[in-house]
């Protein structure tokens, strides 16, 4: 039976046009992972094993209609207790967590100031948002303090620890001056610094002792926690708040507790992880070096972290890398545009425990391989920036 849904067309075809068409494709084990979020390898290690075997595998409604359990409450106050904060809020994914702030506390008449390469969740919250909103330069904090001098009312600041693109760092202590010398308020994701970034892996806020002076916090547990759902810590009034007024958080079936059950799991697992974490920063010093020695026709973006990145402009010819790269049983996912900018196209290069030294030369000889090959093809177009 053929529906009538042709015009749904019109934008597939403009996708396959500008080379940007999505598919699903299976996670193949078999390939060296330099994809996944998996970073300290809880999940490939199956370090959580003994909460997935738990029995409450079900959800009644959402938190407010009787989807709550005492296993929330427990783990929002360990939560709360690891991050040094007065209260956690558990959301069902740090997409939603995104949106559940930023659509609910600015008002009409409010200001939202962020950086311009936040994640898409964080830009989608924004839009459901009455306030104004503006975004300033990557990083750049005399930027942020132009658009903060011309903000009105209750102003927010919105940023990432580590972003989740290029794995570049936030300036959060200068960020954190400019938010005290204008009154506004900061929210950071830490998406990509939980697990990895301080002594138990508590992020970058509370590693840099900023963590008082932030509004709001989210901590998403896909990623190097290993799980599922996500949580804004705050002020117990924030969390009042936004039990009250975000909506997806009162109009959507909670989490079932086996899921709450693993993330408190996790928070026993991962601070415990610190030779796990010592391991990944050697993996990225590895990584560092080899992307120096390595000349090649592309070069890597500076990064300390464990996410690092290829500008390879063009979503056709970054395409090409990464099916190619497949062939030498490397999995890595190429970023096109319009999810980043035009001319920001790359390969995302994820680094997890599980990967080895000999991991990384196998993707830099096989970089090497097809991107000489390229250029005999005359294929590459653009050539190396200046370093
Ligand atoms: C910075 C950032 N925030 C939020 C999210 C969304 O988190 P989740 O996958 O839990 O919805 C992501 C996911 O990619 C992210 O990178």
């Amino acid at each position: 039976m053929h529906y009538p849904d042709d015009f749904l067309n019109k934008k597939i075809k403009k996708r396959i046009e500008d080379n940007n068409y999505r598919q699903l494709d299976l996670f193949d084990d078999g390939r060296i992972d330099f994809v996944s979020n998996d970073y300290l390898g809880i999940v490939k290690e199956q370090r959580l094993s003994r909460a997935s075997n738990h029995q409450y595998q079900w959800s009644l409604g959402s938190r407010l209609l009787g989807g709550h359990h005492r296993l929330y409450e427990n783990t929002e106050s360990k939560i709360a207790c690891f991050h040094e904060a007065s209260a956690a809020l558990m959301f069902n994914s740090g997409y939603v967590a995104n949106l559940g702030v930023l659509s609910a506390v600015p008002q009409r008449g409010d200001s939202i100031i962020y950086d311009q390469m936040v994640h898409a969740s964080i830009r989608d919250g924004i839009r459901l948002s009455h306030a104004k909103h503006l975004s300033y330069k990557h990083l750049d904090c005399d930027n942020l303090e132009r658009k903060l001098k011309i903000a009105q009312g209750n102003v927010f600041v919105v940023t990432e620890s580590v972003f989740s693109t290029t794995g570049d760092i936030s300036p959060l202590s200068r960020i954190v001056q400019l938010t005290k010398k204008y009154k506004a308020h900061l929210i950071v994701d830490e998406a990509h610094s939980i697990g990895i970034i301080g002594q138990k892996g508590e992020g970058l806020c509370q590693y840099l002792g900023l963590h008082q002076d932030i509004f709001a916090r989210i901590y998403t547990y896909g990623k190097a926690v290993g799980c599922y759902g996500a949580s804004v810590v705050g002020s117990e009034r924030l969390k009042n708040y936004l039990t009250n007024f975000a909506r997806c958080f009162v109009y959507s079936t909670a989490l079932p507790p086996y899921n709450i059950l693993q993330v408190n799991h996790s928070y026993d697992v991962f601070p415990t992880l610190t030779k796990e974490r010592k391991y990944l920063q050697s993996l990225v010093a590895y990584f560092t070096a080899r992307a120096k020695k390595s000349n090649l026709a592309y070069s890597c973006l500076p990064s300390m972290t464990h996410i690092q990145s290829m500008i390879i402009p063009c979503n056709s010819t970054v395409k090409k890398v990464a099916h190619k790269l497949l062939n030498h049983r490397v999995y890595v996912k190429p970023l096109l545009s319009p999810s980043v900018e035009k001319g920001h196209e790359s390969l995302r290069i994820n680094l997890h425990v599980f990967n080895t030294y000999q991991d990384i030369d196998i993707l830099f000889d096989a970089l090497s391989f097809i991107l000489n090959d390229f250029v005999h093809e005359q294929v590459v177009t653009h050539k190396k920036p200046a370093q």
